[in-house]
């Protein structure tokens, strides 16, 4: 027998303080492709890609060679007056798949400081364009954008912004997608706000291609084009938050072509390395570049020790020729309608299930009493549902699941990309044992 792992010196992230003292929580030792191994040697399938980020799936040897290797010639070095080599070839790999002329990247080690970087970037350009008040950044309800002062004045999540009040000033949030029928008509909410506010106060409106608080919103068509007239018309930049829907998370290597978004800049993190080293990154339009560093200013007034640092672009690099020889887009892309499928089979089945959500890899089961007498599950439920019933459940199913109570009950779907009929087909029957259990409790 092992000893049971002692919990008692690690404060974890956004984890509920009963469960993570139950002593249930799982202590994953090992990964491969789908799968998670825990100390004691149990295995369970990882429907969520760590968290949404192991696109290449767990326990590549390849990259951690690679890693190894660059960590040997030169560890560090940062792009701060000078670079690397490893530095620019990322730089190179990630820009070349970037859509339209974002050709320009600037590193950092997190999503949250990716979109502080795009916080900054957007105040310093319009600086640079004498238009100094345009300072303010609208984003939606429900969004998760990060836990940094900035990243988190744009989070829409009321729970986890209200401990922090005040928070910075100029952020305001509107209405996302859900519930809208027509793209044109979600997207007006943000021109009301733009005129609400005043436009020369406004200075970016950030939103993800599919937002995942909320779970898995996809927009309507039409919303983004939208979107990209309305900033146009009132000179505020775009800014796609792809930290979780880049690097193939919804069939295309940027979510911005899934949606038809044609953002200014994108911000990234997680998949980029499949998680493999942490890194965040901020990729900008070319003429927003050159504006910023012919400015006065003369350079961007931002920087990260770790940026570009050379064991985790040596990751990057890797990680993305992995995901292009083994065509792993292709293989989400050539899957993504039997997920859908047996996502909509669960629906039929489960009468707990209440709408299923997404596209690609990034779906999202929305939990209730009963789809068919419309009956949901109250704050109090959804809460017991999340925090008590269902992680003990999942993991009866050996699965790794996330579940949320933002915005009610759901259990969010996110695996690796590499994951095919095999893994899908083992996700949705766990799943379903877990669904039949929780109707049972309640
Ligand atoms: C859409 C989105 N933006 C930003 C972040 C923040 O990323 P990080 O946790 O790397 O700071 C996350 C994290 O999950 C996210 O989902």
């Amino acid at each position: 027998m092992t000893n049971p792992p002692d919990l008692s010196h690690l404060l974890p992230s956004f984890t509920g303080a009963k469960y993570w003292r139950s002593g249930t929580v799982p202590v994953f030792a090992r990964g491969e492709g789908c799968y998670l191994w825990d100390h004691a040697g149990n295995k369970y399938l990882d429907t969520l890609a760590g968290l949404f980020v192991v696109q290449i799936g767990h326990g590549r040897t390849d990259i951690a060679k690679a890693m190894s290797e660059q960590a040997e010639q030169l560890a560090f070095f940062p792009s701060w007056s000078a670079t690397t080599p490893i530095t620019l070839e990322a730089a190179s790999s990630i820009t070349d798949l970037a859509p339209g002329d974002l050709d320009s990247v600037f590193f950092v080690s997190s999503g949250s400081e990716a979109n502080e970087s795009a916080i900054k970037f957007a105040r310093q350009y319009h600086r640079a364009n004498g238009e100094p008040t345009k300072t303010g950044v609208i984003a939606r309800m429900d969004a998760y954008h990060g836990t940094s002062m900035g990243a988190l004045s744009a989070t829409g999540l009321k729970p986890i912004r209200d401990p922090f009040l005040p928070l910075l000033p100029g952020f305001s949030h509107v209405p996302n997608t859900l519930g809208f029928s027509d793209g044109v008509e979600a997207a007006r909410v943000v021109e009301e706000e733009i005129l609400r506010r005043g436009p020369e106060q406004v200075g970016m409106v950030i939103a993800e291609p599919v937002q995942n608080g909320g779970g898995s919103l996809v927009p309507q068509v039409g919303y983004w084009r939208e979107l990209r007239r309305i900033c146009d018309r009132y000179g505020v930049l775009l800014v796609a938050d792809e930290v979780i829907c880049g690097f193939g998370r919804l069939g295309a290597w940027f979510g911005s072509e899934v949606v038809d978004a044609e953002p200014d800049m994108i911000t990234f993190a997680k998949g980029a390395t499949s998680g493999y080293a942490p890194i965040g990154g901020l990729l900008v339009r070319r003429p927003l570049v050159e504006k910023v560093l012919d400015s006065a200013a003369g350079s961007f007034l931002h920087g990260a020790t770790w940026g570009g640092h050379p064991v985790v672009m040596a990751a990057a690099v890797s990680n993305l020729t992995a995901m292009r020889e083994e065509r792993v887009i292709e293989n989400v892309t050539r899957h993504a309608s039997l997920f859908e499928e047996r996502l909509h089979d669960l629906e039929g089945t489960h009468d707990a299930v209440m709408d299923v959500r997404g596209t690609g890899y990034l779906y999202a089961l929305a939990l209730g009493h009963s789809r068919e007498e419309g009956r949901e599950y109250s704050e109090e439920e959804a809460k017991r549902a999340v925090y008590e019933v269902l992680p003990p459940l999942a993991l009866e199913a050996g699965l790794h699941l996330r579940v949320d109570d933002r915005g009610g009950a759901k259990i969010m779907l996110s695996p690796p990309l590499v994951a095919t009929t095999t893994e899908l087909d083992e996700i949705t029957q766990g799943v379903s044992q877990v669904l039949d259990r929780l109707a049972a409790s309640f």
